[in-house]
């Protein structure tokens, strides 16, 4: 089969589409014809060699698919050949052919494109695991959403504003900012050129904000926890602005505050799955009646994974950025 192989080069990896050996499944495992897959920035660091897959993952770029299923090992139920699907996987989605774990799938919805369904796994179950099982947000509270035009950003917004939660959010420019708008933030910052700690104390009363979700890490924790309010969660995801910080502990101390750091991708299988069906019984149904919907920027064909890490790179999308992969 082919698949996205990655070469090391000077300035940037090259990524040429190339002959691998062909992908095996498990009894426990579905193989998927893949018909897209998405960027995340986890493929980046990973093509550059600064985020190595987890042990016994396909060593393969990519970490969600959607595509028909072409076969399912002895031990698996509920899912057969010829189903459309869309799932998490740990490696090995910018391939023809993925092995998916069954309890990470979720049925593709007639209407919809495989694009459609490929800007869904990653982005979606991060927001959904890290504003409501992590970060335990509640109707009637307030978040702030770091980096809201991103694919978890947008996301996540549209997912806290449907639980009742008032969202505030962050972005880079005016287009982002309107997205995050329309997908329902009450109030979104320029954090390039404001401050955004000031801002949301402004806006609350000086009450701050529950929860926030956080890709920036380092630039942003001082001001972060300056904002939460008593007993308040940050939960991060991701060091965009560096992964050192200098703090002060009375705030988390005087604050009751809980700082917790969360991956998706390296929890175990069970953990992922349990994860997939909390959101399919929560925000699925949500997303295949229309009120929520996956935000796409640019649907790039494989062929073209270079460019289209490039433009993530760039900080250019407005939410996902999708590679169709034509049918073998
Ligand atoms: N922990 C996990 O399990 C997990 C899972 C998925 C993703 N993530 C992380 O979540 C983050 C968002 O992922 P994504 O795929 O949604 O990203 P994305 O769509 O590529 O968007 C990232 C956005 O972050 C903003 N940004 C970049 N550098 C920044 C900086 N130094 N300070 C503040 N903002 C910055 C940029 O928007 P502006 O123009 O607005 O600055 C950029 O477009 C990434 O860090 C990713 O690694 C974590």
């Amino acid at each position: 089969m082919k698949a996205i192989v990655v070469t090391p080069g000077h300035s940037a990896p090259r990524c040429v589409w190339a002959e691998v050996p062909e992908v095996e499944i498990g009894p426990a495992e579905v193989l998927v014809e893949v018909r897209a897959t998405a960027v995340n920035r986890a493929d980046l660091l990973q093509a550059r060699g600064l985020y190595p897959p987890p042990p016994g993952a396909s060593p393969i770029l990519g970490l969600e698919v959607a595509g028909v299923i072409m076969a399912t090992g002895a031990a698996v139920d509920g899912w057969k050949a010829g189903d459309r699907v869309l799932g998490l996987v740990d490696g090995g989605g910018y391939a023809e052919r993925a092995a998916v774990h069954p309890g990470l799938l979720l049925g593709l919805p007639e209407d919809w494109s495989f694009a459609q369904g490929a800007a869904i796994p990653e982005v979606w179950l991060t927001a959904f695991l890290n504003l409501f099982i992590e970060g335990g947000l509640a109707a009637g509270q307030a978040v702030l959403i770091h980096a809201g035009a991103s694919g978890v950003g947008t996301a996540a917004i549209q997912m806290a504003r449907e639980a009742g939660a008032v969202v505030f959010a962050t972005a880079g420019s005016e287009p982002k900012r309107d997205t995050c708008r329309e997908l329902g933030a009450s109030l979104v910052i320029d954090y390039r050129t404001r401050d955004f700690a000031a801002e949301i104390m402004a806006h609350t009363s000086g009450k701050g904000v529950d929860l926030i979700l956080d890709p920036v890490g380092g630039a942003h924790l001082g001001r972060n926890l300056s904002v939460l309010t008593p007993g308040g969660r940050l939960v991060l995801i991701g060091l965009l602005g560096g992964n050192r910080s200098e703090i002060d502990l009375g705030l988390v101390l005087g604050k009751s505050l809980r700082l917790i750091g969360s991956r998706l991708r390296h929890r175990p299988v069970s953990e992922k799955a349990r994860i997939t069906r909390a959101f399919a019984e929560r925000c699925w149904p949500l997303l295949v009646s229309g009120r929520l919907h996956p935000v796409i920027d640019r649907v790039f064909p494989i062929l073209q994974a270079e460019a289209a890490h490039a433009y993530v790179r760039e900080n250019r999308n407005v939410g996902k950025v999708v590679l169709e992969i034509g049918p073998a």
